[in-house]
């Protein structure tokens, strides 16, 4: 996983929104963490056109310097940009400025960005978020690079109004997350540890019992055209293929590996000639969602509350962003109700949260439904035991 810096302008249109848009068309591919506020700069170059709106970003992503410049090139380019003149006006540019601390110079992408230690624009966001890093080809400080800028560099000039994360959380953004609330950046990492054999691991159970089950809960949904619906925790997206048609699905999760499988599943789907999904990707924290209050009609997770380290705010939040009358379907397994097994899980549980993918094998989920203040209608047991559940609950 990289850590980048990324700075992006715009000065054609709505600048704000397109700026906006530019760092929520990142996800999930890239996990915007920080935004620095937005600078209003004189163009350069090329001046008889509007000034630019600037903002940098820090973001963590598992692609490729070159992936990740052929991605913020289609993001560009899904954003009206159209090829033209250096310095060209444009609703969005967005330029990479530093990818770890790699130095790269290959035909088609320079690393750090060539022009970086000269530009105001993007020396004084970037100070604003990070003025410790060091430049790797320079060897120096982003704040010592600022001061020493010639006082002819362009004008920057703070946006009014402006504050750091004012592109992360407009209203009604649902493809970044909030910050990670404090158990979450472990959850994060062990599950992009194990997307990559995610789905092997799983098979043989996907085959045996849970691919039957993911369907039972489904058909709960149904398929009412426009209904609204929530799936938290996606992972790689194994429940996609019982997504009813005509639903509009909002899927998160925690782990941007994850959700890049997710999304290479879409794809794979739209090349085998299957119909569109109408499903929007999201990392998000389960814990804190970056959603309105009662935007969903229904709400699904399966096999997440295993791993969400509060689970309890977590399904809190599920009720929250359930419509009243909405339905929150969970499939889960936890702790055995049998006296014997269940004191056996309790002892295993260290050993297999430590070694396995991260999941605890002893929650009380039905307790932490009822924690969350949540109302639950419906409980069937689909393992012996009680071990795997389908629950149907409400708001309470
Ligand atoms: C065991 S996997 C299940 C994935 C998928 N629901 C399925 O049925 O295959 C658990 C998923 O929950 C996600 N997860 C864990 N904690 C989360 C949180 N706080 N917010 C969002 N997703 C979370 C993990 O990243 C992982 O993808």
């Amino acid at each position: 996983m990289a850590t980048v810096y990324m700075g992006l302008g715009s000065n054609l249109g709505d600048r704000v929104a397109n700026l906006k848009e530019g760092v929520s068309c990142l996800a999930p591919d890239v996990c915007v963490e920080v935004v620095s506020s937005l600078y209003e700069t004189e163009p350069v170059g090329y001046t008889d056109q509007p000034w630019f709106l600037n903002a940098v970003v820090r973001a963590t992503t598992v692609l490729s310097p070159q992936e990740l410049l052929v991605h913020c090139q289609d993001v560009e380019r899904g954003l009206g940009r159209q090829p033209s003149f250096r310095n060209a006006p444009r609703p969005l540019d967005i330029d990479i400025l530093l990818y770890n601390d790699l130095v790269l110079d290959a035909p088609d992408l320079v690393i750090p960005h060539p022009r970086l230690h000269e530009r105001a624009f993007a020396l004084i966001p970037l100070n604003e978020i990070a003025p410790t890093l060091r430049h790797p080809r320079l060897g120096v400080t982003v704040a010592d690079l600022l001061a020493r800028l010639p006082p002819a560099a362009e004008q920057v000039r703070l946006y009014p109004d402006s504050r750091e994360r004012c592109l992360m959380e407009a209203p009604g953004v649902s493809r970044h997350s909030l910050p990670l609330r404090s158990g979450s950046p472990q959850v994060k990492a062990r599950y992009d540890r194990v997307a990559g054999r995610y789905d092997w691991g799983e098979a043989p159970m996907e085959w045996l019992a849970f691919g039957r089950w993911r369907r039972r809960l489904w058909d709960l949904v149904g398929a009412s055209p426009g209904q609204r619906v929530l799936e938290v925790g996606v992972g790689t997206g194994k429940n996609m293929a019982f997504y009813p048609p005509g639903c509009q699905v909002t899927a998160i999760d925690l782990s941007p590996r994850m959700l890049a499988k997710a999304r290479e599943r879409t794809s794979r789907g739209r090349a085998a000639g299957r119909p569109p999904l109408q499903v929007e990707l999201a990392l998000m924290d389960a814990e804190r969602l970056a959603l309105a209050d009662a935007a969903f009609d229904t709400v699904v997770a399966t096999f997440v509350f295993c791993s969400v380290a509060d689970p309890v705010a977590g399904l809190r939040e599920l009720g929250r962003v359930c419509r009243a009358g909405g339905r929150i379907l969970l499939l889960e397994h936890m702790r055995s109700r049998g006296r014997v097994l269940g004191w056996l899980m309790d002892r295993a549980d260290p050993l297999v949260y430590r070694w396995g993918t991260g999941a605890h094998i002893n929650r009380r989920t039905l307790d932490n439904v009822r924690k969350a203040g949540l109302h639950i209608d419906q409980v069937t047991s689909l393992a012996p035991t009680g071990l795997v559940r389908l629950i149907v609950a409400r708001q309470g």
